[in-house]
């Protein structure tokens, strides 16, 4: 049995990461792996009532990053280490990363403080692979115009949007090995077709 690995997909709002999740589910079950979907905010009960705070309520920035770290403590607690314990994929959509884009980047956060609180939450541990779905704002901006409602990160203005961005695009460049970027932009069977590719070679 090969050891259970821990994926997390990142991306802006509007990225089509619902997509690609759905997909890349299909791609591991199909080699025969038993795989656990997830996503943050969220992911266990205290931590969708959690979500429901963090996506609708007012807050301050520090707030919102202690609760995003919160959820995410109960998260690795409860779903994250006993699945992959006893052999289980895990899929997240979304983790740590999107709180140094969003807290970080968006909201302007100190980073030590959030690498502190990185720190207390998950010491060492770190996704096996994070593919972050990048796109301009103005692409995240046009999909998510069809949504009927957005929510309070959601409705955040284009400046905020290029800071995420910005700020995932540089943890990119300082953890090549683990973050892969790619282009959202692309047609959906050309994402599918390098999806692939990079997940046979990872996987082999
Ligand atoms: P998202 O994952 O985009 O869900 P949906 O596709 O249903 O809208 O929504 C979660 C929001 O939470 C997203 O706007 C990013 C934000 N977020 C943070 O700001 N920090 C974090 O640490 C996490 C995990 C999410």
């Amino acid at each position: 049995m090969t050891t259970a690995r821990f994926i997390t997909l990142e991306g802006m709002d509007g990225a089509g990461k619902s997509t690609h999740l759905s997909w890349l589910e299909n791609y591991l079950k199909d080699r025969g792996l038993d795989v656990l979907v997830t996503r943050e905010p969220g992911g266990t009960p205290l931590g969708e009532r959690l979500r429901e705070l963090l996506l609708n309520r007012d807050m301050h920035p520090e707030t919102e990053a202690l609760m995003m770290f919160a959820a995410r403590r109960e998260h690795l607690d409860k779903v994250i280490f006993p699945a992959l314990a006893k052999g289980t994929w895990v899929v997240s959509d979304r983790f740590t990363d999107a709180s140094f884009a969003y807290q970080g980047g968006g909201r302007g956060l100190d980073e030590g403080r959030l690498r502190t609180l990185e720190n207390w939450v998950q010491g060492d541990f770190q996704p096996d692979l994070t593919l972050l779905f990048d796109v301009p704002v103005e692409v995240s901006r046009a999909r998510l115009a069809n949504n009927a409602t957005l929510d309070r990160f959601e409705q955040e203005k284009n400046d905020f949007f290029l800071r995420v961005r910005d700020a995932y695009l540089r943890r990119a460049q300082a953890f090549p090995e683990r973050i892969r970027v790619v282009d959202s932009s692309l047609p959906l069977d050309a994402i599918q077709a390098e999806l692939a590719e990079l997940l046979t070679l990872w996987l082999d």
